[in-house]
């Protein structure tokens, strides 16, 4: 039993896709149909366009790679900060044009950003030449919502379909169609949603509750996945480690991995993201036990100053924080870290930053994601006093960068002389090596045969980068 409503692909979605078929056909008289997808964001958004290509496909659209030639354009926008949402608005300004030279083009806007309202009014005001826009909510009623679009724009002669749908309802998804980007690798969503509330973070307001899937449907799509080949899959969710909470079984994360874990053959499972609030020494005593699982996890720490943790509404101390990492570091030695960092939220000073320049230095994380924060209008965070500029932060962030940089490359450093097993991810033709990724999530660059693609191989590392290693066939 879910608490959530289930929603499965079926009759109803795949009926809408046959008539957006057979009107691109009959009526247009466009024979193959071509579509763009641009995605703005996280893992999340990936997955959810893997969603959309496999919806178009059924619709009769080919997927191509540039926008000057489709007959439909779709954005799933990102709404996490400032800049992603810049970034969007600024290429569908850019392709209004577009239109003139294609009075049939479809231009949709979906995803995190169109689930605000105030987004929602600025489209109708100066972008109403887009024709569908809907949010992260109506995923699976995306063929519906084409369908009547077509339809209003040719039945009314309208330049733009001009559909704005509102909905709200938390809804789990299966049995999509998914058109994936890679052979090897794929994303695989165990949960949808937020309900953690971080006070500077929009997600819980554009992506609604947490809600997790039914194990069962999560394992059977992962032992899919390995009988299709692939060999690297990363588990989704705003907060892997919470999943199972409002499902009748009993489960939680670490009981799902080692489900996961149990299959034959070679391949990795990662997972991310995951709150510190919620990683528990069950987790790495599961990792440590696996024979798949990745020995790396993303742990956003955010800050290293309880004061602002505890304005952030994150629920953990930078010693409890650091309690976590010793536990996992005594369990998996060879464990690699990596995180998120917001510099100069509302309230933070100096020395605020200075606790998270000495945790870094504690927990020797192998990269970072760093951010400098962005108000988020909705959110708690967004009303606090913000005295420092733009410019200090900017300069925090420099002193930061250059000491990760530091702390990254002597970890590196490290694993010179070691013997790693590695998967063979893609081949560049320029310098002639392999690009590999090792258990734990760092890239190996290697001499070798582009034959090499797919398979897992031992490598001794013999230099290192400040991002990568180098290493040998061994
Ligand atoms: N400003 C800056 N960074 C943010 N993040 C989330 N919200 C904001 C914001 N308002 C960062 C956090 C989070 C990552 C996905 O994005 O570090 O972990
Ligand atoms: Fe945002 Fe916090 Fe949820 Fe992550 S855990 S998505 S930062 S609210």
């Amino acid at each position: 039993m879910n608490l959530s409503p289930i929603y499965k692909y079926g009759k109803e979605q795949t009926a809408y896709c046959q008539k957006i078929k057979d009107y691109y056909k009959n009526t247009l008289k466009i024979e193959n149909p071509k579509a763009f997808v641009k995605t703005y964001g996280c893992q999340q958004n990936v997955s959810d366009s893997e969603k959309y290509k496999g919806m178009l496909v059924n619709m009769g659209f080919s997927l191509i790679q540039n926008q000057e030639n489709a007959d439909i354009i779709l954005f799933n926008t990102c709404a996490i900060r400032e800049n992603a949402e810049n970034k969007a608005f600024g290429n569908i300004g850019w392709i209004k044009n577009f239109k003139k030279m294609n009075k049939d083009l479809f231009i949709i806007l979906c995803g995190c950003m169109t689930e605000q309202n105030t987004v929602i009014e600025k489209i109708k005001s100066k972008y109403s030449f887009i024709d569908l826009v809907f949010g992260t909510h109506s995923i699976h009623k995306f063929p519906k919502y084409f369908y009547k679009t077509i339809l209003n724009k040719k039945a009314n002669k309208i330049k733009s379909g001009k559909n704005y749908i509102k909905e709200t309802e938390d809804i789990i998804t299966e049995d999509f169609p998914a058109v994936r980007n890679n052979n090897l690798k794929a994303f695989l969503p165990i949960m949808y949603g937020c309900n953690n509330f971080c006070s500077y973070c929009i997600v819980p307001y554009v992506r609604g509750r947490e809600r997790s899937r039914n194990s069962d449907e999560i394992i059977s799509e992962f032992k899919q996945l390995l009988e299709n080949g692939y060999k690297d899959i990363t588990l989704l969710g705003q907060n892997v480690n919470s999943y199972g909470k409002g499902l009748e079984e009993n489960i939680n994360f670490p009981k799902l991995l080692k489900k996961l874990d149990d299959f034959e053959g070679e391949y990795t499972i990662r997972f991310m993201t995951s709150h510190p609030k919620d990683a528990t020494n069950e987790l790495f005593d599961i990792i440590s036990e696996s024979k798949h699982i990745s020995h790396h996890i993303h742990l956003p720490v955010q800050c290293g100053s309880n004061k602002i943790l505890k304005e952030m509404n994150r629920k953990y101390t930078k010693d409890s924080y650091l309690k976590i990492i010793d536990y996992a570091k005594s369990k998996i030695p060879d464990m690699v870290f990596t995180s998120d960092i917001i510099v100069g939220f509302p309230g933070e000073t100096y020395e605020d930053f200075l606790e998270t320049i000495d945790l870094l230095k504690k927990v020797k994380f192998a990269s970072l994601f760093t951010f400098i924060y962005s108000p988020r209008e909705g959110t708690p965070a967004a009303k606090l006093p913000d005295p420092v500029t733009k410019h200090e932060k900017t300069s925090w962030l420099i002193e930061l960068l250059k000491i990760q940089e530091k702390i990254s490359e002597n970890l590196h450093k490290k694993m010179i002389g070691k013997t790693l097993r590695v998967l063979t991810e893609s081949f560049l033709s320029e310098t002639g090596e392999l690009l590999c990724r090792t258990n734990s999530n760092i890239i190996v660059e290697v001499k070798g045969e582009k034959e090499n693609i797919g398979k897992f191989l031992n490598v001794l590392i013999t230099n290192s980068k400040k991002e990568s290693l180098k290493g040998k066939i061994i």
